[in-house]
This record gives C-alpha cells, sequence and structure tokens, in this order.
C-alpha cells in the first residue's frame, strides 16, 4: 500500500465582504427565504464578525463594502461580480430587490482602479461562477437553471479570456452554483453531483476525477458554500461528514457558524467575493 502524504499549502487570499447589519428577509426569492421567520440582526453581524476574523487570522486580507438601507441581501457579497486575473466581470442581478447591489460593487472596484467590464446578460456574480487557476490552464466552472443567463457564460468567457465550462443546476434549493460546488485548492473542486442535470454530471466527473464527491445532508447544510485557501477550508460547522472526508483528503476544515444567514439561503461563501489579481 502507498500512502501519499498530501501536503497542501494555503496561498493568501483577497475577499470583499458586506456586513449584514441591514440584513432581514423581506422577500423570498429562493426555497430558503420565508418571510414569516424572525431574523436576529445583531446575531448576524456577530456571526458574520467571527467569519471575518477567521480569514483575518488566517492571514487573508478583507476589504469592506458599506452596507446600503433598502439592500437587505448585501450581505452575499459574492453575488456582485466575479474576479479573475484583476479583470472584474460586473453582476447584474436576475431580481429586482437585488438589482442595485451591482453598483455598489462597480464603484468599489473602480476605486481600487481594478479593470471592470459592465455585463449586458443576467449573471449573479460568483454565486454562479467558481475559478479553479490551475485546471487545464485555468478554468471558469459556471453555474445556469436559476440565476444566471447562460448568455452570461458566454460573455464572461469573451471578458475574461477563459473557458468557461457551462453547468446545469436542476434543484431549486441549489439555486446558485456556489451552493453545490468549489474550489478547494488551484487544480481541485468539490460538489454535490445532485444539484446538478445528468450531462453537468458527467462534465464534472471528467474534467475532476479527484474531486470530493459530498453527499445530500451536506449540500443541505450549505457545507459545499466554502471558502479555500488551498488548505484551510472554512466551512458551515454543520457539514460535520464533509469536514471529515476534506481531513482525509489533507485539506483542514475550519467550521464557523452562520445559522442566521442561512435564512437568506447563503452561508460562507456567500459572505465572501474572492478578488483574484
Ligand atoms: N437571498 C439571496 C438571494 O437569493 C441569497 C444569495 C446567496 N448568495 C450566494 N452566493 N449563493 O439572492
Amino acid at each position: 500500500m502507498v500512502i501519499v502524504n498530501q501536503q497542501r499549502v494555503p496561498r493568501k487570499r483577497t475577499y470583499l465582504m458586506c456586513s449584514p447589519e441591514r440584513f432581514a428577509v423581506e422577500y423570498a426569492i429562493n426555497p430558503w427565504m420565508d418571510v414569516t421567520t424572525p431574523v436576529d440582526t445583531a446575531l448576524a453581524v456577530k456571526q458574520w464578525d467571527r467569519l471575518r476574523e477567521t480569514l483575518v487570522n488566517l492571514g487573508h486580507t478583507v476589504h469592506l463594502l458599506k452596507p446600503q438601507a433598502g439592500l437587505p441581501d448585501m450581505v452575499y457579497a459574492a453575488n456582485g461580480a466575479f474576479v479573475v486575473d484583476g479583470i472584474v466581470y460586473g453582476a447584474r442581478f436576475r431580481h429586482e430587490q437585488r438589482a442595485a447591489e451591482a453598483a455598489a460593487h462597480r464603484a468599489f472596484y473602480e476605486e481600487q482602479g481594478w479593470r471592470f467590464i459592465a455585463p449586458n446578460e443576467t449573471n449573479e456574480g460568483e454565486g454562479d461562477f467558481a475559478y479553479v487557476s490551475e485546471a487545464h490552464g485555468g478554468l471558469v466552472l459556471a453555474g445556469y437553471g436559476f440565476r444566471t443567463d447562460p448568455a452570461a457564460h458566454a460573455e464572461a468567457q469573451e471578458a475574461l479570456g477563459r473557458p468557461v465550462i457551462s453547468l446545469h443546476l436542476v434543484d431549486p434549493r441549489f439555486y446558485h452554483l456556489d451552493v453545490a460546488l468549489a474550489a478547494i485548492d488551484d487544480t481541485n473542486i468539490v460538489y454535490f453531483p445532485g444539484a446538478f442535470s445528468h450531462a453537468s454530471q458527467r462534465v464534472l466527473a471528467q474534467l475532476f476525477p479527484d474531486a470530493v464527491v459530498a453527499d445530500d445532508t451536506d449540500a443541505l447544510a450549505f457545507g459545499l458554500n466554502l471558502v479555500s485557501d488551498g488548505a484551510h477550508v472554512v466551512l458551515n460547522s454543520e457539514a460535520t461528514r464533509l469536514a471529515e472526508k476534506l481531513k482525509a483528503a489533507g485539506y483542514t476544515p475550519v467550521p464557523v457558524e452562520l445559522a442566521e444567514l442561512k435564512k437568506g439561503g447563503g452561508s460562507v461563501k456567500c459572505c465572501i467575493a474572492e478578488l483574484r489579481h
């Protein structure tokens, strides 16, 4: 028996987050949202702050967006853009309720001097786009079926000059790609096959034969909605089996509790946009 001791190497990241000071469930645009469920905003802020601290303690840089009145979902900062190689492909939200968030993200990037490309097609940024930087020279994985329009996949490919693989999401509980799949390092991913069409499952199995595969329990606990620096995997504390699988694969799971933000239909990854230079 050959025992391979996988040494996972972390890489410093730059992230963008937005405090849930204005977080509320005032409308329901995904199956997790229920306007009759009370939200404890103070608790949401506390849990979110622990997440931010966790990233900072791991050595990462976290930029902050200012929360705006009337935009209760702004805490889900992943949806505001998709950034690869220093190029920012802007978001265009599916629902009117979130449309104004795109301008807040755009203003942030323009102020910081990033190259910003405004979209014509509906897309929800990193909610539906993931990047695996060393897979086949740099591969974009893109979800469609609920939020992002497939036309935006082609637009992103032209904006970023990276191949975009379109994946069909078929279960409304996994309405964004980032609740069903995540990059865990520069070459590999973790995903829940049941969120995807059979054809898309085959595509994923072909491209990522060594992927970590999650089960429905962990997926429904928002386990896939994670952020990894290549070694430390920050994920929802309820996804315990997934944490074990990641540990067995040589990663270090870093569980965080984000129960309040599940009420809006999101967890770790939804709260974090990665700024890739
Ligand atoms: N309530 C938000 C929506 O439905 C949640 C977004 C979660 N974000 C994510 N990246 N999956 O749009």
